[in-house]
């Protein structure tokens, strides 16, 4: 397990460069990575390239014994290139250039861009080919950060045609897989076909949902044409991409499959304001929500199903949320633990030194500006001492799988009907239950192999061919124990609805249908009841609502609500082969997820915690237990184990972290002390 830190040697003068590999070796650093906005510093003109600067670099910070990763510099085209080929920019759905003055402005499909592209990286990969310490190459950065995945110039909308022609063949075929009859949309040739500008009304679902695919398709080959020119000229680099948190418009698991090493960046205490459904607590807002930033391990973890790194993590304060709070005492360190926790193998942090000049200098670094150490460099410090020590990790095996596709969310996120239906939100729902019982999620794609799975976990599954719902019957008749929740089995892989009631396919497995839905706005009480009335307790629900006709299921929870829907069945539990499947109907509250999580871990044998209160969450790797304490309060575990502790000890302060040395989550509970 190893630190490192993203540096920019091209903001400082040469003469500090020492010094500051000095430092970051002071601090237990073993990786540093540069260049990824770098190509007006590395060609200055077109043809006119200057190195020294960099070889310097990753010559010095291999003098002080850190590995180097290079990034190709493709997310910043310079200013002469954006005025010799202007039609490598990206459009908005209006036509509106985005212009160059920031980043990400141009375009994937852009052939023009393709060749520069092919030009810079081949100039680049074959300066560093032998290069010690180079270890390997991140492929530009965060693709479609600032909303640069959907572009609708007209290269795109060429490419687009290509896309659909190549998928669909003749244009009967496309009309009759859309269903575009419906206000007559029909087409007679793919040249009719264009990228979705703006409309009156709301577009077709069915050419949306292939606008999508075909947008993260086109970075997926742009991707690639990064990675293929990579590994031409040397094989041994690994070749990886930072990811984004909570990343909606491109596939992840897609562009992984060009990838020998996945990354992502983290921020957590940006992420709950910008992608969290309810104002951010205190704690929050001090140290991130735990299940928000661990959905997003677990999703990288599983891309390639082997270790990731975070290739860039919160040093500090930040500057492109709303607000911008100092993070808890500690935070810096137990992020990087979280990280390790839930399968990292590395952690940088971006950025080494808070930045002068440009868009930035709101945004903390590990030293200040004027150099001097920061909070996060001590916190850095002290995670490297502690992790190094560590050493070689294994991989984090998880008996759970949550299942996500990114179909499923461009398709929900075309048609949420409610304000508040949010497809990541209502996953980690279900998954934050799971994680409150101390069991670990692998977060992976439904084409994914279940069979290791004790339990699988599977909401808003909407779009359901036949062929998966046979492999999830076949998992469950196997002894498999599965939990699927509202808006599954809806629509069919074309974006329509299927002649048959909701779940479709799954109908038989659940041994139930959907009679009716309906959304609800939050401020209209919304519960439920155990149908067995030993528990009389009421449980909150949220957004969404199915009405359940059972027929081979037994009804598990009712409506009891005093209004229209009074008596209904919302979830039902039905037992087939030797597994169980059962279908909640409802987007549940924490206690209600909590509720149907725990039966489903004991059905299925998988060894957990008690309930953990929010904010305080464990995780297992390499037979140590990490207890981290994203909150402000004290804990004290209770476990029947006599442990030795690696760090820390059984008591675990405000954004603390314990590290056991054992497995300690078999029955384990919690006391707050203060
Ligand atoms: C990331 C980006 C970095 C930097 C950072 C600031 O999204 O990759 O270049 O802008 O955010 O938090
Ligand atoms: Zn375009």
């Amino acid at each position: 397990m190893s630190i490192g830190v993203c540096y920019f040697p091209e903001h400082w003068p040469q003469e500090r460069w020492e010094n500051d590999f000095e430092q970051m070796a002071a601090a237990g650093l073993e990786y540093v990575r540069m260049g990824e906005f770098s190509w007006s510093t590395l060609e200055s003109e077109r043809n006119e390239f200057e190195f020294d600067w960099l070889d310097d670099a990753v010559e010095l910070a291999g003098e002080y014994d850190m590995q180097t990763v290079l990034c190709t510099p493709t997310a910043t085209p310079p200013k002469w290139l954006v005025d010799d080929r202007p039609e490598i920019l990206q459009e908005d759905p209006d036509g509106t250039v985005r212009e160059f003055g920031s980043r990400r402005h141009y375009c994937f499909n852009s052939t023009a861009y393709r060749e520069e592209t092919e030009r810079i990286v081949t100039t680049l990969v074959d300066r560093y080919a032998d290069t010690p310490h180079v270890v390997g190459w991140q492929t530009d950065n965060e693709f479609g950060c600032h909303r640069t995945v959907r572009c609708y110039c007209d290269n795109c909308a060429v490419a687009f045609r290509e896309w659909l022609e190549n998928k669909y063949d003749t244009i009967e075929t496309l009309n009759d897989a859309w269903g575009t009859t419906f206000w007559s949309q029909r087409y007679t040739s793919f040249q009719e076909i264009d990228p979705p500008g703006p409309t009156p009304a709301e577009h077709h679902p069915s050419r949306l949902l292939e606008y999508a695919r075909f947008s993260s398709d086109s970075v997926v080959s742009y991707n690639r044409l990064h990675a293929e020119l990579i590994r031409d000229v040397n094989p041994d680099w690994f070749v990886t991409h930072n990811f984004m948190g909570r990343f909606p418009t491109l596939d992840a698991y897609a562009v992984s499959e060009d990838l020998d090493l996945v990354s992502w960046d983290s921020y957590p205490t940006g992420f709950v304001q910008d992608r969290y459904q309810a104002d951010p607590t205190r704690d929050q807002l001090r140290a991130g929500d735990p299940d928000q930033v661990g959905m997003d391990h677990d999703l990288y973890r599983g891309a390639l199903d082997r270790p990731f790194w975070v290739m860039e993590q919160q040093p500090g304060d930040v500057n492109w949320p709303p607000l911008c709070p100092q993070p808890g005492e500690g935070a810096m360190r137990l992020w990087a633990h979280h990280a390790t926790a839930h399968g990292a193998d590395a952690v940088l942090y971006f950025r080494w030194r808070r930045c002068l000049e440009g868009q930035e200098q709101y945004h903390a670094g590990l030293r200040k500006q004027d150099g001097s150490p920061d909070r996060g460099y001590h916190d850095t410090m002290q995670a490297a001492a502690e992790l190094n020590e560590l050493g070689d990790v294994d991989h984090v095996g998880a008996p759970v799988a949550l299942l996500f596709d990114y179909d499923n969310l461009w398709a929900l996120s075309e048609q949420p009907h409610a304000p508040t239906f949010d497809y990541w939100s209502l996953l980690g729902s279900f998954y934050g239950a799971v994680r409150a019982y101390g069991v670990q999620v692998d977060v992976v794609h439904p084409t994914t192999d279940l069979g290791e799975y004790d339990a699988v976990v599977a909401p808003a599954l909407h779009l359901v061919t036949n062929e998966l719902a046979d492999r999830l019957t076949a998992y469950v008749e196997a002894g498999g124990e599965l939990l699927l929740g509202p808006r599954t089995g809806v629509k069919d892989e074309h974006n329509r609805l299927r002649p048959a009631p909701q779940p479709g396919p799954l109908a038989e497995l659940i041994g139930a249908t959907v009679d009716q839905h309906e959304s609800l706005p939050s401020h209209i009480d919304t519960t439920v009841q155990r149908v067995t009335k030993q528990d009389t307790k009421q449980y909150a629900f949220r957004t969404w609502a199915e009405w359940l006709a059972a027929e081979d299921a037994r009804p598990l929870l009712a409506y009891d609500m005093d209004d229209v829907e009074s008596g209904r069945t919302a979830a039902v539990q039905n037992a087939v082969g030797n597994g169980t499947a059962v279908y909640c109907g409802v987007w549940p509250e924490s206690d209600l997820a909590a509720s149907l999580i725990r039966p489903l871990l004991e059905r299925a044998g998988v060894p957990h915690s008690e309930l953990l209160p929010d904010g305080l969450r464990v995780g297992e790797r390499n037979g140590h237990t990490w207890v981290m304490n994203f909150s402000s309060n004290r804990y004290r575990l209770i476990s029947d184990a006599d442990r030795s502790w690696l760090v820390g000890g059984p008591t675990v302060d405000a954004f603390d972290v314990a590290i056991a040395d054992g497995a300690i989550v078999d029955g384990l509970a919690v006391t707050r002390l203060g």
